[in-house]
């Protein structure tokens, strides 16, 4: 069986690791990786194909950055095109990127099975273009894999079949999983003059947090107030370093001496910042997963998650604009008395990859329509 693995942006490609590093165990299933190529730049893409061991995609769409409905579009265009040379029987995507809905729809409509792995997530906020994405791809959507409880439930209110849908844990903690003996040892700490367990990771890159300039001016305040008490590491996301370079604010950014701002790290870089951190500070959906199971406190930039059991069982509080609450929570990390998680979450042991190859291996006809 023919299977197309979709990646394009950053945060899809651990996840889709996760699934060829144990294709070797389902010879009948052919995996391909198909790069849209909606990130490019060596820093968002090819690191992680290193760090990850990826293969190389059987197809690299290129279509770059743009509009939504130019970069949909491309990706739309450029897929449909592989699907007529080279018929898969399944398409699998990951996640809630522009380049995850492009696919499934040309996928849904060439009569090709759409499986979608991180299924039934909802923030309820259509604010979020990943929102729309998730919600369009799960409606069209054969098979659907679910990495916590939450997911069940909102696809079971949307109507999906019972039989479509399997919670499976979670791919992207298969990775981490996976990796950790590699990025533990990496002490990267050391590379900006920190302290093992005595800094702040961050990353901010989210459209209602970036693009409008009060609401960054503001941000990057708390950032100020945050880095003196507390050195910060800050890899710059590409769309974040435009817009404060764009509004005036990098200059005072880059002159304080607590935050360390840097390119954008790999895969492995990142997961040793975030593992030796005090603390994590982030807008990023990802993230606040990867900390829930490391056990390090976050706090996330947003006011809603479609990733609640990291609230409601990890480390993650939603500090969305409240900046009372995250002062006293960056007090209360300092102190020592912010809570700890519970531990571990049901499924997230390192085989949600196994349990989707196995399920699409059962499937009948893979899942695709009849
Ligand atoms: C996308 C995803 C978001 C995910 C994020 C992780 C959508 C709707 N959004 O947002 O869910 O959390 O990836 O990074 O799919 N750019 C570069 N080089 C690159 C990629 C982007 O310079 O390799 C710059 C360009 O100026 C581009 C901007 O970043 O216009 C935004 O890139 P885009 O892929 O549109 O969205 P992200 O903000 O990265």
């Amino acid at each position: 069986m023919r299977v197309d693995v979709i990646a394009g942006a950053r945060p899809n490609f651990m996840k889709v690791a996760a699934l060829f590093a144990v294709a070797d165990a389902r010879p009948e299933l052919e995996l391909r990786l198909v790069h849209t190529g909606q990130h490019y730049d060596a820093g968002m893409s090819d690191v992680f194909f290193r760090d990850l061991g990826l293969p190389e995609p059987v197809r690299h769409l290129g279509v770059g950055s743009g509009t939504h409905a130019v970069q949909t579009g491309a990706v739309m265009a450029g897929y449909e095109a592989w699907v007529a040379e080279t018929r898969p029987d399944l398409c699998l995507v990951v996640g809630d990127v522009n380049s995850t809905i492009a696919c499934a729809l040309v996928a849904a409509k060439g009569g090709v099975g759409v499986a979608h792995v991180e299924a039934g997530l909802r923030s309820f906020d259509r604010t979020m273009p990943e929102e729309i994405n998730r919600v369009l791809t799960d409606a069209i959507s054969d098979l659907m894999f679910v990495s916590e409880p939450s997911g069940v439930e909102n696809l079971r209110r949307e109507g999906r079949p019972a039989e479509a849908v399997h919670l499976v844990g979670n791919v992207m903690i298969d990775t981490l999983a996976r990796m950790r003996d590699r990025f533990e040892g990496l002490a990267q700490f050391g590379r900006y003059g920190l302290e093992d367990g005595g800094y702040a990771f961050l990353t901010l890159h989210r459209p209602s947090n970036v693009d409008h300039p009060e609401v960054l001016s503001r941000i990057c305040g708390e950032l100020i107030w945050l880095a003196e008490r507390c050195p910060v590491a800050f890899p710059v996301h590409p769309r974040t370093a435009g817009r404060l370079k764009e509004f005036g604010l990098l200059d005072a950014l880059e002159a304080h001496p607590g935050l360390h701002m840097v390119e954008p790290v790999g895969y492995l870089e990142a997961l040793s910042l975030i593992a030796h951190a005090r603390m994590v500070v982030t807008d990023s959906g990802g993230i606040q997963e990867e900390t829930t199971f490391l056990g390090v406190p976050c706090l996330t930039l947003r006011e809603n998650t479609e990733r609640p059991v990291t609230v409601t069982h990890g480390t993650n509080t939603l500090i969305g604009r409240d900046w009372a609450l995250f002062r006293d929570c960056v007090e209360r990390i300092g102190a020592g008395t912010y809570r700890a998680g519970q531990g571990a979450i049901p499924l997230w042991d390192g085989h949600a990859g196994a349990r989707i190859l196995d399920l699409i291996a059962g499937a009948p006809n893979g899942g695709g329509p009849a």
